[in-house]
């Protein structure tokens, strides 16, 4: 049997996204600017910290060697660069599978590392999550079209609103509630914030498309693949 992590990396590598909601986007060329380029700032403030940069590499891999090897690969670059790297979910790690693949903080000292684990999972495992790997943030990904279409995936979802709850209060770290590609609805966004969840990653359709994901996993179906709202609809 294939390891499903090195198959969300092979079946990513093989999508090509029909459309990108970005292009549909014109900024309005200003003949007449009021800065100069010194005074451009790009410095921003999420998930409790001041950054440099307004972007950071998401959530996406760990739990396999050849997982390892792109971490490996993606810490270099951060560390390199001063961006931020948030590793995939780390609920593998807490099975035992190859825990190592997740930290290269040892070889790369610099590196500001986040982490990401399931909004399925207790907060037990939020609270094991935030322990082994002391992250700058903890991700609580939503991903329910992904369960849908995995064969092996999960079924019950009434919890989910009561495990961002309890991890909002448990959990000792900054929290962000993310989409995996999908786009996220406004009530979710207002139910994370009521919960005191201030950051939110709206991850839209457009980029990677899980669905396509797990219906090639699933014996190459075609069914929902571009299912979702797009970044630029969700903002
Ligand atoms: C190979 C791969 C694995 C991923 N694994 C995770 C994961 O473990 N947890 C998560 O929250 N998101 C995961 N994602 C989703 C990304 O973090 C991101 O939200 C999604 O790809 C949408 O961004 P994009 O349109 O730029 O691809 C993964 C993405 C890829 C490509």
């Amino acid at each position: 049997m294939t390891n499903r992590k090195d198959d969300h990396i092979r079946y990513a590598l093989k999508y090509q996204s029909p459309y990108n909601s970005f292009d549909d986007m014109e900024l309005i060329h200003k003949s007449l600017p009021t800065y100069d380029l010194d005074q451009i700032d790009l410095s921003t403030h999420f998930a409790g910290r001041d950054w440099d940069f307004p972007f950071y590499i998401n959530a996406m891999t760990g739990g396999s060697a050849k997982g390892g090897s792109v971490n490996r690969k993606l810490a270099e670059v951060a560390s390199r660069t001063g961006i931020l790297m948030v590793t995939g979910s780390y609920s593998a790690a807490l099975k035992g599978e190859t825990p190592e693949s997740f930290d290269y903080r040892q070889e790369f000292p610099d590196l500001d590392l986040a982490t990401n684990i399931g909004v399925d999972k207790s907060v037990d495992l939020g609270i094991k999550t935030v322990e082994a790997m002391n992250p700058v943030f903890l991700q609580l990904h939503v991903n329910l079209m992904q369960e849908l279409l995995m064969p092996e995936g999960e079924r019950i979802f009434h919890t989910w609103k009561e495990n961002v709850a309890a991890n909002a209060q448990k959990i000792d770290c900054p929290l962000v509630l993310k989409e995996v590609g999908f786009g996220m609805d406004v009530e979710t966004i207002r139910y994370a914030m009521s919960q005191g969840i201030k950051t939110v990653d709206i991850s839209g359709r457009g980029g990677t498309s899980f669905a396509y994901i797990e219906n090639s996993r699933g014996g190459n179906r075609d069914y929902l693949n571009d299912w979702g709202q797009s970044t630029v609809q969700t903002l």
